[in-house]
């Protein structure tokens, strides 16, 4: 049994990172979820045989109706979910992963409550409880900002960091107590009340907007948590998955961060949202004028155009506009004009949100150019059609060393012969500053809801 227990769990494991490869490309992402998928429900269905020998009729009868609610609630919530609603999901996903870790842990603890202490229970399910209660609350607090059912500006007071370093502290001494006496509930239950506690402390003083990243950190936390909740178990691919998680997610996390230009610290600690927004949009906006032009004249420019490159961004999500931009696109590529779709690593509010979103109107896969692939062509092209985008394209995070995205790579729309912008106003976007390609001399603004804009630029394109 325990020979067939290890070849299950190894070909499980092999799944999940046959499916992380397949994962790494948006041609291959869907196959590569099916094929982690099917090795998730081979290492479940396994798990409740398994517990078919140990257990009673009554203790099998409640895993597979955990099994079946667990796999309603996803699917039902997976289906129903809304493209821009995807962080809070992986959020409420993740923290439910951490949240297990930790109270299976909490189990194994108050089984062995008495008895002399026993490293290599107790030190794994302490890390399970302290990180895996750390990622259930974290993600709980990254849900409810992101839901709006709370605000989204960091939530700060003085003295913060110190709560949190005492926190973290009394948290470690738990720890050493529970390594050095034993278990016992009273300190079990504590460590989990204060991990909860930092959690929540934790993501408080983040910004909703930095949510995607610290939801990537969090997810990698939650696989630590599970990880070591596989030692305690003694479960290889609870091992193995949960490590696999937390290497993925901790590289996410640092991509991320390094798309935005901006340190891991700094998103964790500097309150951003907070200080930024209003200190950027003072910087002059209000003395200069931009030059906005109508659907027919811009639809003209365009049609008569060799080359567009179309930059699309968070706005064109919000919008939904994601099939009209292929329209547009397909419209403007049978009158002959080249057409490419600029990607930016972190446009939009997820890892991938363009390319999600772009696929989902079944854009080709070879006009997605990355940034490193398409920056040189910006010089190139005639068009520079950028549809709900703006920090992506923010020329200051080039040139004003004291702007919060100086240092960020950016798409070179500022190349183009022409810029033409479809948002609703003169508003910033995220990072909250103004954007002086706005004000450029070759930019046209084309102002309204950029689903509705595209709308009016196909049928300005088909007329002209
Ligand atoms: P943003 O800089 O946020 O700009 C989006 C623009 O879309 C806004 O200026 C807004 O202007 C416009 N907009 C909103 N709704 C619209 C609608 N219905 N129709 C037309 N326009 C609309 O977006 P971006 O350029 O994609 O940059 C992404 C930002 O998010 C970066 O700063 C990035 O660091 C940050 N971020 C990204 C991620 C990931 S992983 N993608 C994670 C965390 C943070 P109006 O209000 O004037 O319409």
């Amino acid at each position: 049994m325990i020979i067939v227990t290890s070849l299950v769990y190894l070909l499980a494991a092999v799944l999940f990172i046959i499916g992380l490869k397949f994962l790494s490309s948006p041609r291959g992402a869907r196959r590569g979820n099916w094929i982690a998928a099917v090795g998730m429900v081979l290492a479940v269905a396994w798990t409740v045989v398994l517990l078919g020998r140990s257990f009673t009729p009554v203790g099998i009868a409640i895993s597979i109706v955990g099994v079946m609610i667990g796999a309603v609630v996803g699917t039902l919530s997976a289906r129903a979910v809304k493209m821009t609603a995807i962080p809070q999901m992986i959020a409420v996903f993740n923290g439910v992963g951490g949240g297990a870790a930790a109270v299976v842990a909490m189990s194994e603890l108050l089984k062995l409550v008495g008895q002399q202490p026993n490293f290599q229970i107790d030190f794994p399910s302490a890390f399970a409880i302290i990180i895996g209660g750390v990622s259930f609350a974290g993600s709980a607090i990254a849900f409810l900002k992101l839901q709006e059912l709370m605000t989204g500006s960091p939530v700060t007071y003085p003295g913060q960091q110190l709560v949190n370093g005492v926190l973290g502290l009394l948290i470690l001494a738990l720890a050493v107590v529970l390594l050095t006496v034993g278990s016992s509930a009273l300190v079990v239950t504590a460590l989990m009340v204060l991990a909860l506690v930092l959690g929540v402390a934790f993501v408080l003083p983040i910004g909703g907007a930095d949510m995607p990243v610290v939801i990537s950190l969090l997810n990698a936390f939650t696989g630590l948590a599970v990880a070591a909740s596989g030692f305690v178990l003694g479960n290889f691919a609870l091992i193995v998955a949960g490590t696999l998680v937390g290497a993925s997610g901790t590289l996410l996390t640092k991509l991320m961060s390094d798309a935005m230009g901006r340190s891991l610290t700094n998103i964790l600690f500097s309150a951003f949202g907070q200080v930024q927004v209003g200190a950027g949009v003072a910087s002059g906006a209000e003395n200069r004028t931009a030059r906005s032009g109508s659907s027919d004249d811009l639809g003209t420019m365009l049609a008569y155009s060799r080359s567009v490159i179309i930059v699309p961004g968070y706005g064109l999500a919000v919008a939904q506009g994601q099939h009209a931009v292929r329209e547009l696109a397909d419209t403007l590529e049978k009158r002959g004009v080249e057409v490419a779709y600029a990607i930016h690593p972190v446009a939009g509010r997820m890892p991938g949100h363009m390319n999600v979103l772009l696929a989902e109107a079944n854009v080709p896969y070879e006009q997605l150019k990355e940034m490193d692939e398409i920056n040189d062509e910006f010089k190139r092209v005639d068009v520079a059609l950028v549809v709900g985008a703006n920090d992506v394209v923010n020329p200051a995070a080039r040139s004003s060393p004291g702007s919060p995205i100086y240092g960020m790579p950016i798409l070179n729309a500022d190349q183009a012969h022409n810029v033409v912008f479809l948002k609703r106003s003169m508003r910033p976007g995220f990072a909250g500053i103004d954007n002086d390609l706005l004000y450029d001399p070759k930019t046209v603004m084309l102002f309204g809801d950029a689903k509705e804009s595209l709308t009016k630029l196909v049928v300005a394109i088909k007329a002209a």
